[in-house]
């Protein structure tokens, strides 16, 4: 008997971890948006990064570039696939763009139907379907036509449409037979895909999903998505062979003839290999909708968002191996990361919650639901609440649960003695107690009506806040003598001289060794502006300008409309990598 229920603790032992390695690699290959806790899948700050963690993202996905300040994946302005932050510039740069766009001084321009632009910014070729007229824009040829030298002179026409000579014009008509896609006038040469041409001069169509026909009984080719049946007769898709599939693979017999093979079933089922069947993942259909994937029949290996996979243990005497795992999922209303497999209750919280057990049930809390005005705080192995940190101007009472406030204006107290040690700016503390300085615009004194320091702008003399000059941070003892400048101002003799034009920084003779970066970008639509959809517009406003330091100055760095390119790098350490496997989309695909 004993043996029997050590060898059963294995076969357990042995199930559950195979279950987590499953249930882990499952979460990695997603990529992105998702980590592995050890007991689930959790979500990442944002879907556009890759994180180990729910603090922060580690790198980002392609059209997104890592703000270290938010440390989240903040999108690429428009147009552009990669993007990239030198500390040194005020904006970030475009490393590479989409199609469409162009890469000018790490701004996206939009290209419009533009193919090729000239040094000058000039479009001298258009895409298929467009003509560059005298303004250099791309402009559409006539209707039907693929190729022209001008709106009156096409040079051949699109399928369905046959050129004529209309009033000195070569323009393009439609072919007058439904399906055609080679005419001459009434006369159909040639039937377009999925149609065949009977005796009678007309395109019929074959059955459906099928490429090519000879009459509209048997298919000789069906479509990319489908294949045919044996006598022909119809092209399957994926999914009419296998219900509940999301995906077939292709695969070839010897005779080079094609089948499919379901690849991936749809979520809440599993796909049975000797069935050939994707098959719900529990007997009980009505159950389902929280199951999102599973490996055989009631062995879940993973929930919907928003609720936990539970290993449900549970014995079967009518079994050969009696102990048995049930999976469920359950709903996480309580911000759970783990739950205890044994009875379901939560085991850890999510990041930002404690676990407290209180009237027999387990909660995920915050540390303000518990007790307001707290930052921080743990509950001690006996299950009791505990606050750390309260809140600015409130002090932890010495019951360890309770943040009382300070007192007016007081920043921190002492939790002892009651008494505020630091009050606002503008306040004194008189015997433990915030008292204001009583001195307009002041930020600290050391006695009453007697400032010793003050606000920006101001300077402290003979204890009042006297307005300092333009520019100027801080003036004490003499208003007409500056001693600290304010942003976009430097400190020449003793005045606030602003910085040279398109200067960041400069030292303290007004030398500028920083330049700015202008890039045109309209905050509110967070996007580049883009100059029209159709006109491409090369005005230097609407793209970037880079500045370099040349002895001491701000000097345009790039002429778009010479050529001439002096750029500086503008991407210097790359800040992460980008890692992209597109194998993988797909799983973006069930995850979205
Ligand atoms: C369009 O026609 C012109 C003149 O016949 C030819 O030089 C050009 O290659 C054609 N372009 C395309 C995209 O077919
Ligand atoms: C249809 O065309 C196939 C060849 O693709 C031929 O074998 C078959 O007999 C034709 N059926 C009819 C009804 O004409």
């Amino acid at each position: 008997m004993l043996f029997l229920i050590l060898l059963l603790k294995c076969i357990d032992c042995a199930i559950i971890e195979s279950q987590t390695i499953r249930l882990r690699q499952s979460c990695q290959s997603r990529q992105t948006g998702y980590f592995w806790n050890g007991q689930q899948c959790l979500r990442c700050k944002s879907p556009n990064c890759q994180c180990q963690s729910q603090g922060g993202c580690t790198s980002c996905i392609e059209n997104y570039y890592y703000d270290k300040e938010d440390t989240n994946c903040k999108p690429c302005p428009k147009g552009c696939q990669n993007c990239c932050k030198n500390p040194l510039l005020t904006q970030y740069v475009c490393t590479l763009c989409q199609s469409g766009y162009r890469n000018i001084n790490g701004v996206c321009v939009f290209m419009g139907r533009c193919a090729m632009i000239s040094m000058h910014g000039r479009c001298i070729e258009c895409d298929q379907g467009y003509y560059v007229d005298f303004e250099f824009v791309c402009r559409p040829c006539g209707q039907g036509c693929e190729n022209c030298s001008n709106l009156a002179f096409c040079n051949k026409c699109q399928d369905g449409y046959y050129l004529v000579n209309l009033q000195q014009n070569l323009v393009c008509k439609p072919c007058s037979i439904i399906g055609c896609q080679t005419c001459q006038k009434d006369v159909c040469q040639e039937c377009q895909r999925g149609y065949y041409q009977d005796n009678t001069n007309s395109c019929i169509p074959c059955i459906k999903d099928c490429d090519s026909c000879l009459n509209n009984s048997e298919c000789e080719v069906c479509n990319y998505y489908s294949i045919v049946n044996e006598d022909k007769t119809k092209c399957n898709r994926c999914q009419d062979l296998f219900p509940n599939c999301m995906d077939c693979n292709t695969k070839f017999n010897e005779d080079e003839s094609s089948y499919f093979e379901c690849a991936y079933c749809l979520n809440g089922y599993f796909y049975n290999e000797d069935e050939k069947k994707c098959q719900t993942c529990i007997e009980n259909e009505q159950n389902t909708a929280h199951i999102r994937r599973c490996e055989s029949l009631e062995m879940i290996t993973q929930c919907q968002p928003g609720y936990l996979l539970l290993q449900d243990r549970y014995i079967d005497f009518k079994q050969e191996i009696p102990y048995l795992l049930k999976y469920t999922c359950i709903k996480n209303n309580y911000n759970c990361a783990t739950i205890n497999d044994q009875n379901g209750y939560c085991k850890s919280c999510l990041i930002g919650y404690i676990l407290l057990i209180e009237d027999s049930t387990q909660k995920c809390i915050t540390c303000k639901e518990k007790a307001q005005n707290c930052l921080d705080c743990y509950i001690t192995p006996k299950n009791v609440f505990q606050c750390i940190q309260c809140a600015e101007g409130y002090f932890l009472e010495s019951d360890g649960k309770t943040c009382s406030s300070c007192g007016d204006n007081c920043i921190r107290c002492n939790d002892k003695m009651k008494q505020c040690d630091i009050c606002k700016d503008g306040y004194i503390q008189l015997n433990g107690v915030c008292d204001s300085c009583g001195v307009d615009n002041c930020k600290s004194c050391q006695i009453q009506n007697f400032c010793s320091n003050c606000e920006d702008g101001y300077g402290a003399i003979d204890g009042q806040c006297k307005l300092c000059q333009f520019g100027c941070k801080q003036c004490n003892f003499n208003q007409q003598l500056c001693q600290q400048c304010m942003d976009n101002y430097f400190l020449y003799m003793k005045s606030c001289v602003p910085y040279p034009v398109h200067c960041l920084e400069t030292n303290d003779d007004g030398f500028c060794y920083l330049c700015e970066t202008i890039i045109d970008y309209d905050t509110r639509l967070d996007q580049f502006i883009d100059e029209g959809s159709e006109i491409p517009n090369y005005k230097e406003s609407s793209i970037s300008i880079f500045y370099k330091s040349v002895n001491g100055y701000c000097l345009k760095c790039s002429d778009y409309d010479t050529g001439q390119y002096f750029c500086p790098d503008t991407c210097l350490n790359t800040i992460h990598s980008y890692e992209i496997m597109l194998v993988f989309l797909w799983l973006f695909h069930i995850i979205l």
